[in-house]
């Protein structure tokens, strides 16, 4: 066993953990994060995307003991600081961006990275920034649809299912 520490969702947190915990396994299982999803753990799904460090990451793809220091966010740290939706999350309600919602977390996840990075991304840029998120339910458009929106951009440019 290995003592970790990290701040997950601005508090710090320390565990200790087997060399093998998963970084999914460590939110899900230790702190009770349940909002990082594992649709498959096998790095293709998206579901359960996070930031570390400032970065995009598959939680499935990265062992708790790897974080050590690190800053983590997860889904239960994007809400405003008065429990409302922030602007993505209140974005993909507006636009119906989910259907079943196992995706949503990582998609709200990886919308957040995109638009830090890029703050007025372009349909295409979307599509290819989520080519690493897999919805079963959407079909991506509404999804697209609401990044847009959240980035402030006029939703009319993305053309009618
Ligand atoms: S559970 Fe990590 S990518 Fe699917
Ligand atoms: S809303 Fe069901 S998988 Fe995306």
């Amino acid at each position: 066993m290995t003592k970790v520490t990290m701040t997950v969702n601005g508090k710090t947190v320390a565990k200790e953990v087997r060399g093998n915990t998963l970084m999914t396994e460590f939110l899900r299982d230790e702190l009770r994060l349940t909002g990082t999803h594992v649709g498959c753990d096998t790095s293709q799904c998206g579901a359960c995307t996070i930031h570390v460090n400032g970065l995009n990451v598959k939680a499935c793809t990265i062992f708790a003991a790897e974080c050590d220091g690190a800053e983590v966010g997860t889904i239960e740290g994007q809400a405003n600081a008065d429990g409302s939706l922030n602007v993505i999350q209140q974005a993909f309600q507006d636009h119906h961006g989910l259907q079943c919602g196992f995706c949503t977390p990582g998609m709200v996840m990886a919308a957040a990275s995109l638009l830090k990075d890029n703050p007025k991304p372009s349909e295409a840029e979307i599509r290819h920034y989520l080519e690493g998120n897999i919805c079963r339910c959407t079909g991506y458009h509404n999804i697209v649809k609401a990044i847009m929106a959240a980035s402030g951009q006029d939703v009319s440019v993305i053309a009618a299912e």
